[in-house]
């Protein structure tokens, strides 16, 4: 098992979620424009942020999937978080998760956060592939995912998404650089 480790890019810091996070997540969490295109409803309080970041470390303690917080600097708030998560049976292949508060978005603070965790990922996961699903209406994330590289394909039979869902989700993967292989 492969424990998650902390990354300072340019301008950001990925690490763990903390309790000190738990208001920036619960308002990332409440946020219209972040969640419009996700399930379930916006978190009602606190305690749902707190409730949902002990999950992820239960998750994250057994290397069930990595989440990160995104700062800007050590001891910024938390702006956003990338995860991997959904990882097949065999570990190659898992699902990517990405999402920054509006107001830092359009900066180009995705790609560098991504970049960090699939690059690490590559060599320290031994993924095969990484794999994303999100809404064909959801322009900004289609197009982030087409500029890290990601292409579109049928989503694949054994993902077993509903039919509506299914119609409305585009899937997108990235397969492992060729050059490390
Ligand atoms: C998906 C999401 C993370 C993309 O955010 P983003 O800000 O577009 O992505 P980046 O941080 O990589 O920024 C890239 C943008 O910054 C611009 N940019 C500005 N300065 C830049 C720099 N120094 N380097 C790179 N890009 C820069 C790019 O041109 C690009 O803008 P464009 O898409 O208009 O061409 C964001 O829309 C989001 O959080 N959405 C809500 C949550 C969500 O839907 N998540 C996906 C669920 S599947």
């Amino acid at each position: 098992m492969v424990t998650q480790p902390v990354f300072q890019t340019e301008r950001l810091v990925l690490r763990p979620l903390d309790p000190r996070d738990d208001g920036q997540f619960w308002r990332l969490r409440s946020d219209p424009l972040v969640i419009q295109w996700a399930d379930g409803a916006p978190w009602p309080n606190l305690e749902r942020a707190r409730e949902e970041r002990l999950k992820l470390q239960v998750g994250m303690d057994a290397c069930k999937w990595y989440f990160w917080a995104l700062s800007e600097g050590p001891a910024g708030p938390l702006i956003g978080t990338v995860c991997l998560w959904n990882f097949t049976t065999n570990r190659k292949d898992c699902e990517i998760g990405f999402e920054l508060f509006p107001s830092r978005q359009g900066k180009g603070l995705m790609t560098e956060a991504v970049g960090a965790v699939l690059s690490w990922a590559w060599s320290a996961l031994f993924l095969e592939g990484v794999s994303a699903l999100t809404n064909r209406e959801n322009l900004p994330s289609v197009r982030f995912l087409q500029r890290c590289g990601f292409v579109s394909a049928p989503i694949p039979e054994s993902w077993e998404l509903v039919e509506v869902e299914a119609e409305n989700q585009v899937y997108y993967r990235l397969d492992r650089p060729r050059f490390l292989t």
